[in-house]
This record gives C-alpha cells, structure tokens and sequence, in this order.
C-alpha cells in the first residue's frame, strides 16, 4: 500500500521503513551489541518492532510500528555516528507486522556483505532484491536456528 501524505497519517497507522547504511569504519563489536540492545529497549517501550543485520561494513534494518514513534525513532538512527549514508530502501503503510515478537532481532552474517552492499550502491531502489532479503533472513532464522548468528 503506497504512503498518503505524512500529515494526513494518523499515529496508529502502522508503516514500514527498510534502510540500508554503512558502518563505521572503526566500528566494534561491542559497538554493534550496544546499538542492539539500546535499540531493543527504546523499541519495546515506543512499539516499534523489527530487524537489524550486521554484515561487518553494512547495516539493513527493517523497522515498523505506529508512523509517529517510527519517524522519531528514524530521526535518531540517522544521527547516529556508528554508521553513515544511510539510504532508504522502502517506506510503505502496513496491514499487519512482520517481525511481532521483535524489539529488534539481530542478524549477524558477513556472507551477506556483497548483497547489501548492491542494494547500498543500486541508483535505482531493487525493492525485489530488499524482499528477498528479508525473505531469506525471515526463514533461515525461522528454520535454521543457528546459535551465534542470530539472535
Ligand atoms: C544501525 C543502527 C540501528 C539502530 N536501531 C535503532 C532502533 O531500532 N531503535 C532505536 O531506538 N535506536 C536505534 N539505534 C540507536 C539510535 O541511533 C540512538 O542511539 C538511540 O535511539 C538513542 O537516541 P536518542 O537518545 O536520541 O533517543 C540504532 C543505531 C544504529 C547505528
């Protein structure tokens, strides 16, 4: 469903945005374990709900909840220092959520560095490229539970 004009949008209006961004070039892994678990408790208390994947240069999240905390939510993310030149793969209004029971799942899998890094670089916006990404990630970590990677 295509977005109406942002002041039109009530603030229960469930909306989607997926990002793509590049990490920070000294980023740490207790950097990114910071950002998770600061991200998880602000999330649980706006009701935003989502995805993070960390590919060790790039990050791709998926955020949904009410449009309103969203917006507030993604103002923050992009200032954020720990990453840059974050690009906005898609922002649509959504019937139900996909990630529910997720303040933010983590993902970490740097075999997927040269895939979002295309979608990083793409001039034209591959929402189908975003989809299968966010397929793949949805199932292996519904069905392939793997200690370690996601969490
Ligand atoms: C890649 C990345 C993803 C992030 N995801 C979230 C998120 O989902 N929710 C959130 O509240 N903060 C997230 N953050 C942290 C925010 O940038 C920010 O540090 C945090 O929201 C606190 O900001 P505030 O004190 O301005 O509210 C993320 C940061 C990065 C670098």
């Amino acid at each position: 469903m295509a977005m109406e004009n942002s002041s039109e949008r009530s603030s229960v209006q469930l909306s989607r945005i997926q990002y793509v961004s590049r990490a920070a070039p000294c980023i740490q892994m207790s950097d990114v374990d910071a950002i998770v678990s600061r991200a998880r408790a602000i999330n649980s208390y706006s009701g935003v709900t989502g995805q993070l994947l960390f590919t060790g240069a790039y990050f791709f999240q998926v955020i949904e909840g009410p449009f309103d905390h969203l917006k507030n939510r993604l103002s923050s993310i992009r200032l954020d220092v720990r990453h840059h030149d974050l690009r906005t793969i898609e922002e649509i209004d959504i019937e139900r959520r996909r990630f529910e029971r997720w303040p933010m799942q983590y993902v970490q899998d740097f075999g997927l560095q040269d895939l979002v890094e295309e979608l990083w670089w793409s001039q034209k916006v591959d929402l189908a490229r975003a989809a299968q990404l966010v397929q793949y990630l949805t199932h292996e970590l519904l069905v392939l539970p793997r200690p370690g990677r996601g969490t």
